[in-house]
C-alpha cells in the first residue's frame, strides 16, 4: 500500500473513530492512538522520507488534513466531556443557600449615633494619633511632674531609641491638645478614639478601650454652657425625661471639675440591675478648662474660656444593651455583637 492509499484509508478511520468518541477516556484513547510519538500520524511522517520529492507536495497536504481532522475532533472531544464529567448533577430541589448580611459592631454603631447627636448641636469631628508623647497626654493637660497617672502601671510606654516620653495615650483628652494647638476659637469638637491602659482585663476593665472627649473654647463659655450641652445631649441620647446631679470631682485639666449623672433611664430612678440600685448612671466626666492648659496650647485664658467633657464608649454599650462583660465585645462572636442593630 502506499503512503498515499494508507493516509486515505486512516482519514476514514479517524474520521469514523471520532463519531464514536463518548467520554473523556474515549477522547484519551484516541489521542494514545493517533496523536502521540508512536501514533498512526507521526508513523505516516516518518515515511515522508521514503516518498519521491515530485510527490511530496501532495503526499504533505494529505497528511496535514489526517492530522488537522484528529486534533480537531480531540478538541471537540475534549471540550464536551472533560466540561460534563466536571459538573454535577442540579438538585433544583435543595433549599438556597442564605446570604447572612453583616452588622455593624456595637461599639461603632454607638459611636456614630454620638458623633451624629454632637454634630447636629454644631460640634465638629478631630481625631488625633494613638502613639502620642508625653507633652500631649500629660504635661499640656497640667498634670504634675510626679502625677501617679503617669506611672508606669497605668500607661504602655513605647521604646523608641534616644526617647522616654512616648506612650500610648491614655485618654482622648491629648486630642484636645492638638486641636486647641492648631485652630483659633471659637473651637467645638468631639474627638472620639480608641485609648490604652496597663489594667488587667477583667468583666469590667480593658487594657483598650474607646473614649470620646468634647471641647468648647470660646469668650464667655461658662458651666451653664456645660450643663446645658450635657443635659441636651443626654434627653436625646438616653432618656428625653432624664435628671441630672453635677458632682464636684477632680481631673488635673479642669477647674472646677465635676461627674454628671443621670437618672437611671431603665428605672427612672427607683433602682435596677443597670444602675446597680442606686437609680443613677454616670455619664461623664467634665469640667471647666484650666486657665494652664489653654495657655499651655496658646490660648490666652483672659480671652477665652471653654469647658470639656469625656466618657468612655464602652460603659454606654453596656448600659444601652445591658451586656454585663465587656469582654464579650471583643470577643466578635457574631451571635453576640450581630444581635444589636442600629
Ligand atoms: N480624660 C478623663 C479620663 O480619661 C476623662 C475626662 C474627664 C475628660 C474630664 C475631660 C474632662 O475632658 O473634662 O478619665
Amino acid at each position: 500500500m502506499t503512503l498515499i492509499e494508507q493516509l486515505q484509508q486512516l482519514h476514514q478511520v479517524i474520521a469514523a473513530e471520532a463519531e464514536q468518541i463518548t467520554s473523556a477516556d474515549d477522547a484519551e484513547a484516541f489521542r494514545l492512538r493517533h496523536l502521540v510519538k508512536k501514533g498512526t500520524i507521526q508513523a505516516c511522517v516518518e515515511q515522508m522520507r521514503s516518498v519521491a520529492k515530485e510527490d511530496k507536495p501532495v503526499v504533505g497536504k494529505l497528511l496535514n488534513q489526517v492530522r488537522d481532522l484528529a486534533e480537531q475532533a480531540l478538541e471537540r472531544a475534549r471540550d464536551q466531556f472533560s466540561r460534563s464529567a466536571s459538573v454535577e448533577p442540579l438538585d433544583v430541589t435543595l433549599p438556597g443557600r442564605g446570604v447572612s448580611a453583616g452588622a455593624i459592631h456595637p461599639i461603632t454603631q454607638t459611636v456614630d449615633r454620638l458623633v451624629e447627636i454632637f454634630t447636629s448641636m454644631g460640634f465638629d469631628v478631630a481625631e488625633g494619633p494613638d502613639v502620642e508623647d508625653d507633652a500631649h497626654n500629660f504635661e499640656h493637660l497640667n498634670f504634675a511632674p510626679d502625677h501617679p497617672a503617669r506611672d508606669m502601671q497605668d500607661t504602655f510606654f513605647v521604646d523608641v531609641p534616644g526617647r522616654d516620653d512616648v506612650l500610648l495615650r491614655t485618654h482622648t483628652s491629648s486630642v484636645q491638645v492638638r486641636v486647641m494647638q492648631n485652630m483659633k476659637p471659637p473651637i467645638r469638637c468631639i474627638m472620639p478614639g480608641r485609648v490604652y491602659r496597663n489594667e488587667a482585663v477583667s468583666a469590667r476593665s480593658l487594657a483598650e478601650f474607646h473614649q470620646i472627649e468634647g471641647l468648647y473654647i470660646d469668650r464667655g463659655v461658662s458651666m451653664a454652657d456645660l450643663k446645658g450641652t450635657i443635659m441636651a445631649f443626654a434627653r436625646r441620647f438616653y432618656d428625653a425625661h432624664a435628671e441630672f446631679r453635677f458632682r464636684t470631682s477632680y481631673f488635673p485639666f479642669t477647674e472646677p471639675s465635676c461627674e454628671i449623672d443621670m437618672s437611671c433611664f431603665l428605672c427612672k430612678g427607683n433602682g435596677c440591675r443597670i444602675c446597680k440600685h442606686s437609680g443613677w448612671l454616670e455619664i461623664c466626666g467634665a469640667g471647666m478648662v484650666h486657665p494652664n492648659v489653654l495657655r499651655a496650647c496658646g490660648i490666652d485664658p483672659d480671652e477665652y474660656s471653654g469647658f470639656a467633657f469625656g466618657f468612655g464608649v464602652e460603659r454606654v454599650v453596656l448600659m444601652l444593651t445591658g451586656i454585663d462583660d465587656i469582654r464579650l465585645l471583643y470577643e466578635n462572636d457574631v451571635r453576640v455583637i450581630g444581635q444589636f442593630t442600629p
